[in-house]
């Protein structure tokens, strides 16, 4: 299955931070429990409301002070309270009329800075540099590293009078300043040992890398050991940020710790949520991200989140809510090689990071089974696996091996050999970061090494050359880590929605762990190199920041669009899953602030949105604090969709020659007051789209006009994908929603 396979080249890179985690997803760890009450007598009041949930939980735990101790959360914009329960214990608080909905406590995964000029937003770009201050970007990750400079307040004043989150001194944090003016960590629970430190310090350097990347200020020279270097900044480089530490080195991120997060993020005033974290789809009223971001959404806070880093399968994105704005990762045209030179003078690519420069010319050049420890390990040893090769034969020697089971090898570590390279067929869009001087290879060129291993014999020798950066062609692409559509959790939205720089991305690092992670490793830098989704949400998350300080009043939905109709399209000859990678295109920041019309929504399309899901009143109450959704006035045909959503998706009707989708839009005149519109329709094969009216007048600003669009689409083979666009252009303005019909 190749979503395990590139598990195990993310895991080095961005989930050691996860450890053991990978293996829980999406298990129920039945010790914790959250439970959301009816409206009830819902207090603003955090104590009261503490009362009101302890005397629901002393029903099931006999008293209140065994109800103190089960306690783990009191949240008080979700109405609702996090404990330690048996399964049994849950069971009976769902039998109470007071509690509306009782969900096990699951755990989530994680998933340069030339990055900001390949996708065209330079240094020198127009700011609105006043209100951009103003601009608080909340990142719910792995905590912060106070002291980058990255979040240095160089001329930054004190954060806006509506700030309400604060920080404080914790264990190895010294707290804030006016660019960092918010830390909080979300650990509450004592059962769990997190192998972290207690406090919003970042030990894993995820949230530290996607902070920076998002908002980070000027950092002139920065590099990886020299490597990328350039001025490392964020797309609002005078935003601030607040970081709300939810995910753990051992345990990853909880259901419970996540609430409690988007809850203090909500209450603080952030601007715009960031959320390099995923999941599986549970449900909207079970995923503690649909439902923090939705109560976020209505708070005016869009959240921006990863798509995941299960690709290159289909079906596999995480984040699914319209609510949200889903993001995928693509390449920039930047890579890292360290390539080899054979004894023989050629020169063959080898891919990868690594901090190291050759000491001598050449060294003896070995296959790994050739410097087994005995003849018992010389299997293992072609793989170099730990233990199988003997160090004295190894040392000062390169080893050639096939690449086995990334992150426990010998080639980790090196083994005191001069360096190892490795033979691998898998897609290394993401460049590893190696603790000792290594390669990788692919097989093609594995074979012509091994070739003239064999030939030259005890003569044979080569050198692993100083890593260097080349440039990619063609970009930008989606890499083959990053999550593809459709969108499991609801087949009428397009996901991912649009796609950022998530490959080889040079932001801040944690000065507590190596490079690597890895026992031994000795490497520590201000700035690494990190790959995968998590990577590309900041960028987007930034890029939001960027439109909202242009347009301070602007809906979560209307920034949204904004950055998803102004996207620059993407190639399917580039990337074969087309939308279903790439969604819209490349963020495009700079026309997101001027996208002439936008799609705008607020509350109530979304209860119509989930009412015609098949969700019911019960369901949804964990959404609004109550069961007063009505869906029966809501529930429209199958084929209908008036989600003012800025993409079109059909998904195809099984056993139909024809299906038909009508999607009903509105858009609001957001350019100049008197514009005319007129609609572009591109069908693909077999599709027939049609837009009515075909052309828009508007008068005004803020004026809203509504067009429908009917797409017929013959029948398809299964799982087979075609697109199209719709495209509204003005003189000024180019307002581009692409068609995906998509056969199941
Ligand atoms: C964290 O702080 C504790 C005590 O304040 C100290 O002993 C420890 O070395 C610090 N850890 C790191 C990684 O800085
Ligand atoms: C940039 O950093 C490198 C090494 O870290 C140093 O050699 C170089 O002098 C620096 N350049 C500037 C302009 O500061
Ligand atoms: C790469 O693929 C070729 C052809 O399938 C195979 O012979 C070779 O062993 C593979 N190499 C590695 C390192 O897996
Ligand atoms: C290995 O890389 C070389 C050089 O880029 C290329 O020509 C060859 O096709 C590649 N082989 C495989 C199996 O990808
Ligand atoms: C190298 O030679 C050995 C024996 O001489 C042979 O078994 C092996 O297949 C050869 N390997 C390559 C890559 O040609
Ligand atoms: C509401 O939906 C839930 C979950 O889908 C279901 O268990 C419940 O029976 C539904 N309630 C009603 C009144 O339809
Ligand atoms: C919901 O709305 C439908 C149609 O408008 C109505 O018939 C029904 O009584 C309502 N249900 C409740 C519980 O109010
Ligand atoms: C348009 O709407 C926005 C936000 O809803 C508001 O801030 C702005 O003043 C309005 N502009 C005009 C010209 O009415
Ligand atoms: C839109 O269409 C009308 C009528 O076909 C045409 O007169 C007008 O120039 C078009 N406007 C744009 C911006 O293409």
């Amino acid at each position: 299955m190749s979503g395990a396979k590139y598990h195990r080249l993310l895991l080095p890179l961005l989930l050691v931070l996860i450890g053991g985690v990978v293996g829980q997803i999406g298990v129920e760890k039945k010790e914790y429990y959250i439970a959301f009450l009816q409206n009830g007598p819902v207090s603003a009041d955090s104590r009261v409301q503490r009362n009101i949930n302890l005397n629901v939980l002393s029903s099931v735990k006999g008293s209140i002070v065994d109800a103190r101790k089960s306690m783990v959360y009191s949240y008080t914009s979700f109405n609702a309270f996090a404990a330690h329960l048996t399964k049994d214990e849950a069971q009976k608080l769902l039998d109470r009329n007071e509690v509306l909905h009782v969900m096990p406590n699951r755990y989530h995964q994680l998933q340069t800075t030339k990055s900001w000029d390949f996708v065209g937003l330079p240094l020198n770009a127009r700011r609105n540099l006043k209100i951009e201050s103003d601009i608080i970007v909340g990142l719910l990750d792995t905590g912060i590293s106070p002291h980058a400079e990255s979040f240095k307040d160089d001329g930054l004043g004190p954060p806006p009078a509506r700030w309400k989150g604060n920080c404080r001194r914790y264990a190895n944090f010294s707290g804030c300043n006016n660019k960092l003016i918010g830390a909080k960590y979300f650990k509450l629970d004592r059962l769990e040992n997190p192998g972290d430190i207690i406090s919003p310090v970042d030990v894993q350097g995820h949230g530290t890398h996607t902070s920076s990347t998002a908002v980070g200020s000027l950092v002139q020279n920065a590099s990886l050991y020299g490597l990328a270097e350039g001025t490392a900044r964020g797309a609002v480089p005078s935003a601030r940020v607040a970081m709300y530490k939810v995910c753990w080195d051992t345990f990853g991120c909880s259901d419970m710790d996540l609430l409690a997060g988007f809850e203090a993020a909500i209450n603080d005033g952030v601007d715009i949520i960031s959320i390099s974290i995923g999941g599986i789809f549970v449900g909207y009223d079970v995923d503690s991200i649909a439902i923090g971001s939705f109560h976020a959404m209505k708070k005016g806070i869009l959240t921006v989140a990863s798509a995941g880093n299960s690709g290159p399968s289909l079906g596999t994105v995480s984040n699914h809510a319209p609510w949200i704005l889903t993001v995928a990762a693509s390449g920039i045209d930047r890579a890292f090689r360290s390539d080899v030179r054979l004894g023989n003078g050629k020169s063959v690519i080898g891919i990868g990071v690594n901090t190291f420069s050759p000491k001598k010319a050449l060294y003896p050049l070995v296959r790994g089974e050739d410097v087994a420890l005995d003849p018992s390990t010389k299997e293992d040893a072609r793989f170099c696996l730990s233990g199988s090769l003997n160090p004295a034969k190894a040392k000062g020697r390169i080893i050639s091996c096939k690449l086995g089971e990334w992150g426990t090898d010998s080639y980790l570590t090196g083994i005191g050999s001069a360096g190892v390279i490795l033979q691998s067929n898998d897609t290394w869009d993401s460049n590893p970061i190696f603790m000792s001087p290594a390669t990788i290879v692919n097989g093609t060129i594995g074979q012509i090494i091994d070739n003239y291993i064999n030939l030259t014999r005890s003569s044979s020798s080569g050198v692993i050359g100083k890593t260097h950066e080349i440039k990619l062609e063609p970009s930008p692409f989606i890499a083959d880590f990053s999550s593809r559509g459709p969108n499991s959790g609801t087949k009428r939205v397009l996901k991912p929605d649009i796609a950022a720089p998530g490959v080889n991305i040079l932001a801040a690092f944690t000065p507590l762990k190596s490079l690597t992670g890895l026992k031994g490793d000795t490497q520590f830098s201000k700035f690494s190199l990190l790959s995968g989704t998590s990577m590309a949400c900041p960028h987007v998350a930034g890029a939001a920041g960027y439109v909202k300080s242009f347009h301070p009043n602007w809906s979560p939905a209307a920034i949204k669009s904004a950055l998803i109709t102004t996207a620059t399209p993407m190639s399917q000859r580039v990337t074969k899953h087309g939308e279903f990678a790439y969604g819209a295109g490349q963020v495009n920041p700079i026309r997101a602030t001027n996208p002439g019309l936008v799609y705008d929504m607020g509350e109530l399309l979304y209860i119509r949105f989930l009412c015609h899901e098949g969700y019911n009143s019960s369901s949804l109450a964990v959404l609004f604090g109550s069961k007063s959704v009505n869906c029966t006035k809501f529930r429209r045909g199958i084929g209908y969709d008036d989600l003012n959503y800025p993409t079109i998706h059909l998904s195809l009707q099984a056993k139909q020659q024809t299906t038909t989708g009508v999607f009903q839009r509105v858009v609001t005149n957001v350019g100049a007051a008197q514009s005319v519109y007129n609609a572009t329709i591109r069908a693909p094969k077999g599709v027939e789209i049609t837009v009515n009216p075909s052309s828009l007048s508007f008068t005004a600003v803020n004026q809203t006009l509504r067009y429908r669009v009917v797409v017929r689409a013959k029948a398809m083979p299964s799982l087979q994908m075609v697109s199209g666009s719709l495209v509204w252009k003005s003189s000024r303005n180019i307002v581009r929603s692409p068609v995906v019909i998509y056969s199941p």
